[in-house]
């Protein structure tokens, strides 16, 4: 097949985000009960969604999608449950999604009914694509939906009488979208909400549901609209990328040095197709740059495993900051280097963690410097000796590093395999220590 060009870049010649810093956390907005689980093979039980809900709030969102109301009964019944057992902290904002047709809405606006803080979410599908392909609608009748979906679910508010309630526009597929038209709904649904009328700012979450070029386009095309929308201070610009082109976390920095003020998500990206956003990386770069993101990964391991029993995926040994293998290393100049780095470390009162090939100290995930040096035949003199004196509180004299290492690769090379750190210290005591 032939595939267009990427057609819905803005022209920004002056924009500024190439320029600005990452420092500051975003409002974070977990999507895992509503767009992780609509792509899971078998989707959460209550009780699982129960569980996962916990880990969120003790994560620390305090704003969670739990589900898409009018679409299932379960999803339904689970959010009635979180609202009639009094399962939602006095500080977390439940967010329902809802397409804009009024039986729909009724439905969602009836399965939050009694909620203390709710986000209701409606989402038109804006695209080019969605427009010629999926409904056969023109740009106007589009804009229609959106403006009467908005405007009826206003009409509904005085049954959420006693709730704090925002109100969440999505228009899918905004990458894809004509720039001016996205603006023009946007702009339309803003006024057609009135925040000054109905309190709180709207949240104008502009997605990159299947993502489509490059981020840096998508960060100019956030720059633009955050430029030109018309009272920029009523609503709250928030970011929703997936990550068909393995761009998800890039498209969400990127797009918050371009304005962006909120960001949806999910723990280690599960979602849609190659995911969500990883909420989880992008609140770590931020930590590793100095940044506190405002949530609480101290504990990786166990969020992991909660996370992979109640939906039942599993983490990539590589996947950033949670991944068995991306503490360890293998090479003989990167153990070198990491123990060079960790002697200093303990010797001197150093400000900041600074150790070569280590970006974040494991143990402030959770985790431990144990897998950090694994050896095999790419292995060199400093991981064994780090090995032996850190295991077994054995001071090798430095003389017989190369000798102890290239006995311990010799061993790994004809085994073809990496060996333990008990083989390793029998490899020394047998081959270096006379005990007779
Ligand atoms: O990816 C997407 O566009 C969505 C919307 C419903 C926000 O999940
Ligand atoms: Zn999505």
């Amino acid at each position: 097949h032939k595939y267009r060009p990427f057609r819905f870049s803005v022209d920004l010649p002056d924009r500024m985000w190439p320029d600005k810093k990452l420092d500051k956390a975003p409002i974070w907005c977990s999507v895992d009960l509503r767009d992780g689980n609509q792509a899971l093979p078998v989707p959460m039980n209550v009780d699982q969604k129960l569980e996962y809900f916990k880990l969120l709030c003790d994560v620390g969102f305090k704003e969670i999608e739990v589900g898409f109301p009018s679409a299932s009964q379960i999803e339904f019944d689970f959010i009635r449950k979180l609202i009639d057992d009094n399962l939602i902290p006095d500080d977390v904002y439940i967010q329902v999604l809802t397409q804009a047709r009024p039986h729909l809405i009724e439905r969602t606006v009836e399965a939050v009914q009694g909620a203390k803080n709710v986000v209701l979410h409606m989402y038109v599908a804006t695209s080019e694509m969605h427009r010629n392909i999926v409904f056969k609608r023109s740009q106007e009748e589009v804009k229609k939906i959106a403006v009467d979906g908005t405007s009826y679910l206003k009409t509904l508010l005085p049954r959420l009488e006693g709730s704090n309630v925002l109100y969440e526009f999505s228009p899918e597929a905004f990458n894809m979208t004509e720039p001016d038209f996205a603006l023009d709904v946007c702009q339309a649904v803003v006024d057609t909400w009135n925040p000054d009328e109905v309190g709180g700012k709207v949240i104008l979450n502009l997605p990159t549901t299947i993502e489509g070029s490059t981020p840096n386009v998508y960060a100019d095309q956030i720059e633009w609209f955050c430029r030109n929308f018309k009272g920029r201070d009523r609503i709250i610009v928030s970011i929703h990328t997936h990550n068909d082109r393995g761009t998800g976390v890039a498209s969400t920095e990127l797009a918050l040095l371009a304005g962006a003020d909120r960001v949806e998500g999910t723990l280690f990206g599960n979602g849609e197709r190659t995911g969500n956003l990883d909420i989880v990386t992008v609140a770590l770069n931020l930590y590793t740059m100095g940044v506190d993101p405002g949530l609480d990964f101290s504990n990786l391991p166990q969020i992991r495993s909660i996370y992979e029993r109640c939906t039942g995926m599993s983490i990539h040994p590589r996947h950033p900051y949670a991944g068995d293998l991306v503490f360890t290393a293998f090479s003989g100049s990167h153990q070198d280097a990491i123990k060079k780095g960790m002697d200093l470390l303990k010797q001197e009162q150093k400000e900041y963690w600074e150790i070569p090939y280590l970006p974040v100290d494991p143990q402030d995930l959770g985790r431990s410097y144990k897998a950090i040096i694994r050896i095999n035949s790419q292995s060199g003199k400093g991981g064994v000796s780090y090995i032996l004196q850190e295991e077994y509180g054995l001071e090798v004299p430095k003389k017989m590093h190369p000798y102890v290492g290239k006995k311990v690769n010799e061993v790994s090379d004809k085994l073809v395999r990496e060996l333990s750190t008990q083989e390793v210290y029998n490899v020394f005591m047998e081959n270096f220590v006379n005990i007779s």
